[in-house]
C-alpha cells in the first residue's frame, strides 16, 4: 500500500531531492569549516553559509543578512531570544495558543528570573482579538511573544494587527513562525518584529537541526547570547564579539543543515509563498468539506482554509486519538500525530486537554489524491466503529 504522509507540521517528508544533493554535495565535495582556515574548502564553506543567510534575508525581508543567525532549531531560537532578553521584573503577553517552545521557558523564567507572564485567552478556534494585546500592555510589558499560527489546528493569529499596535511602543515584538516559514509570506519589516523565530525542517524543506532567528538591531543589542565560544573572530579575546552574526553563532554550525536548508529555500523561492499556501489551501478545503459529511467528526479550529495552515485537528467520537492514528498506520499506511502535540496550552484553549486530537498536515508532495485517500480511511473506520449502514 502506498504511504502517505500527513504530518508535514511536525517535518517535511520526503525531503527534495535538491535537498538531499545539496547536502551530500557539501559533505563530498567541500566538507571543511568556514571561516576556520584559510584553504580554498573552508572558504567555499563560508560562502555556502554566507549564500544562505542571503536566501533567508531576501525571503524574509531583513535590511541586512548579518541579522539572521542560525540555530539548531526553532526552540532554540526562542529559548535564545526569551532567556537573553528577559529580566526580573519583566512583564511579558503570549498567547493561549502557544507551544510548549515558549511556553517552558517563561515558566522557567517565571520561578527563576521573577519575570511576570500573562496568557492572552484566545478563542475556542484559536482565533485572537489583536485588541486584547493592546489592553494588556503595561508600563513593564517589555516583550509580546506570539505564535504566527497554531500546530494543533493551524489557525493563524494575528501578527500584522498587533506588530502595528505595538510600534513606537518601546515593546519587544516576537514571532514564532514554526508552523509558517516557507509557507506563508514573511515579511520581517512589514510585521514591524524584532525577532522572528523559524526552523528550516517544515515548510523550508531543510533537513532536521537547522532553524534560525532574525532580530531586529535593537534586539541584537539587547538580548545577550545564550552559548558563548569560538567564532572565528577577535580570537584574541576572552569576550564574545558583540558584532552579527558572531554574537549569536559560536561553534562549528550544521553545514550539512545550511546547505540543506539553502536548496529547500530556493525550491520555496522558485515556487513563491503565495502560491505554496494556495496549493494547500486547496488540499485543506478539499479535506474539510469531506470530513462535514462525515458522521461524529468533530474538527477543531476555525474552519477556513483562507484563516488557517494545512493543519487540521480532529476527533472522532468514542475513538482515542492514538488509536486512531495508530490504526490509520497499520490499516492504511496514513502517517499523522495524535495526542498534545506539545502544545498543552493550545488544547486547553480549545477544549481537547488532555485526550488531544488526531492531527493531519499536509505539504510538499501531498495531492487530492491523498485527501481523498484519507477521507475514505476515514469512513470505513467510522463505519467499522460505529456500524454506520453504507
Ligand atoms: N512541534 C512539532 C509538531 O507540532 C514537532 O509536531
Amino acid at each position: 500500500m502506498t504511504e502517505i504522509y500527513a504530518d508535514h507540521a511536525a517535518t517535511t517528508f520526503p525531503r527534495p531531492p535538491e535537498v538531499v544533493a545539496a547536502i551530500s554535495d557539501y559533505l563530498l565535495q567541500i566538507g571543511c569549516n568556514p571561516g576556520r582556515g584559510g584553504y580554498r574548502r573552508s572558504l567555499e564553506a563560508a560562502r555556502l553559509v554566507y549564500e544562505a543567510r542571503l536566501f533567508l534575508a531576501a525571503l524574509f525581508n531583513v535590511p541586512r543578512p548579518e541579522q539572521v543567525i542560525f540555530t539548531p532549531s526553532v526552540t532554540y531560537a526562542l529559548n535564545l531570544l526569551l532567556k537573553g532578553l528577559l529580566r526580573a521584573g519583566d512583564h511579558v503577553l503570549i498567547s493561549s495558543m502557544e507551544h510548549n517552545a515558549v511556553v517552558r521557558p517563561l515558566a522557567r523564567l517565571t520561578g527563576e528570573r521573577g519575570i511576570n507572564v500573562e496568557i492572552l485567552a484566545c478563542r475556542q478556534d484559536g482565533t485572537l482579538d489583536p485588541l486584547q494585546v493592546k489592553r494588556a500592555l503595561r508600563s513593564n510589558t517589555r516583550l509580546v511573544a506570539l505564535t504566527h499560527a497554531s500546530n494543533v489546528t493551524g489557525t493563524i493569529l494575528p501578527v500584522c494587527e498587533v506588530g502595528e499596535l505595538l510600534a513606537g511602543s518601546g515593546v519587544l515584538y516576537a514571532i514564532d513562525a514554526a508552523q509558517t516559514a516557507g509557507s506563508e509570506r514573511l515579511d520581517f519589516m512589514a510585521l514591524n518584529c524584532d525577532y522572528l523565530a523559524f526552523t528550516g525542517h517544515k515548510g523550508l524543506l531543510g533537513p532536521p537541526g537547522i532553524g534560525g532567528l532574525v532580530l531586529s538591531e535593537r534586539a541584537a543589542e539587547l538580548t545577550l547570547p545564550l552559548v558563548e565560544g569560538g567564532t572565528g573572530s577577535r580570537s584574541e579575546e576572552e569576550e564574545q564579539p558583540s558584532f552579527l552574526p558572531d554574537k549569536f553563532e559560536s561553534g562549528t554550525q550544521n553545514i550539512p543543515g545550511i546547505a540543506g536548508l539553502a536548496a529547500g529555500i530556493r525550491l520555496v523561492a522558485s515556487s513563491g509563498e503565495i502560491s505554496i499556501a494556495r496549493q494547500k489551501q486547496e488540499l485543506t478545503g478539499a479535506f474539510l468539506e469531506g470530513l462535514a459529511a462525515l458522521p461524529g467528526v468533530i474538527v477543531y479550529g476555525t474552519g477556513d482554509p483562507q484563516k488557517m495552515t494545512a493543519v487540521v485537528s480532529l476527533n472522532i467520537a468514542g475513538v482515542d486519538s492514538g488509536d486512531l492514528s495508530f490504526i490509520l498506520e497499520q490499516c492504511f499506511s496514513i502517517m499523522t500525530r495524535s495526542g498534545l502535540h506539545c502544545a498543552p496550552l493550545a488544547h486547553r484553549t480549545i477544549g481537547t486537554f488532555p485526550q488531544g486530537t488526531l492531527r493531519f498536515s499536509f505539504g510538499f508532495g501531498n495531492t487530492l489524491a491523498d485527501v481523498r485517500h484519507i477521507l475514505g480511511a476515514l469512513r470505513e473506520i467510522i463505519r467499522e466503529k460505529q456500524q454506520i449502514p453504507e
